[in-house]
């Protein structure tokens, strides 16, 4: 069976790793949450006093090494910072505050976009993040664009950080995730925006399973589509 390239875009918390992931699982397809790529080179950055310094974060990039590794009980892929399981750490609010900052810097977006093209070269891959589409695999068979209202996006977030113990009040929350979209979609360096080609989902008011059968279908039949072909 022909494996096709499915680039999953959109805004922060509108469920993008959790369609992907079931996408991937069904599909038997790689699932990769690039965010987390971003997430741990922003924790590096947080560690090594380098947050304001973006050039010797560049100068400490071949110092960074990133990896996935399957998680055998929960079989989920879980993020490694130089051989250290980060997974936990990465997705803390203080990560969130700082990654869009670091996300705007070219040459570190240059390194994960080319780790990004080398883990999707065998096609078979679900990617998530903001430049799959437009910049990472500009000629994925099926494109996504999430969206989906700011309140929306941070109730779900505020209930995700209160479930793993975080103390965090909602509005908190619902600032960063407006400050993100806005440092993401206007940052010079391949901004966040809905490629030509994609088809955008808002699920404002649709649950992700309801969303997830749609997209499944959309998706067998590209498939079925790129066989034929
Ligand atoms: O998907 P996420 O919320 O975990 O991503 C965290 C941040 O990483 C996001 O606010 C912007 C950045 N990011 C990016 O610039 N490009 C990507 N492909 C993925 C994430």
């Amino acid at each position: 069976m022909a494996k096709i390239t499915i680039a999953i875009d959109g805004f922060s918390s509108t469920g993008k790793s959790t369609l992907a992931k079931q996408l991937a699982k069904s599909l038997g397809y790689l699932y990769v949450d690039t965010g987390a790529m971003y997430r741990a080179v922003t924790l590096y950055a947080m560690r090594e006093g380098l947050l304001t310094d973006p050039r010797e974060l560049v100068a400490s990039l071949p110092n960074i090494a990133l990896r996935f590794v399957l998680n055998q009980r929960s079989k989920d892929a879980e993020m490694y910072l130089n051989n250290e399981n980060v997974e936990k750490e990465i997705r803390t609010l203080e990560v969130s505050r700082h990654v869009s900052d670091i996300s705007k810097i070219a040459e570190v977006r240059h390194k994960l976009v080319d780790i990004q093209r080398q883990m999707g070269k065998e096609k078979g891959v679900v990617m998530d993040g903001r430049d799959i589409g437009t910049v990472v695999f500009p000629d994925a068979e099926l494109k996504i664009f999430m969206n989906a209202s700011s309140d929306a996006r941070a109730a779900r977030r505020y209930k995700e950080l209160l479930d793993k113990g975080e103390d965090v009040s909602y509005a908190d929350v619902l600032a960063n995730v407006q400050k993100r979209d806005h440092i993401d979609s206007n940052r010079e360096v391949s901004p966040l925006r809905k490629a030509e080609d994609a088809v955008e989902f808002d699920n404002t008011d649709m649950g992700l399973e309801e969303q997830f059968e749609r997209i499944y279908n959309f998706a067998q039949r590209i498939i079925a589509k790129t066989v034929a072909q």
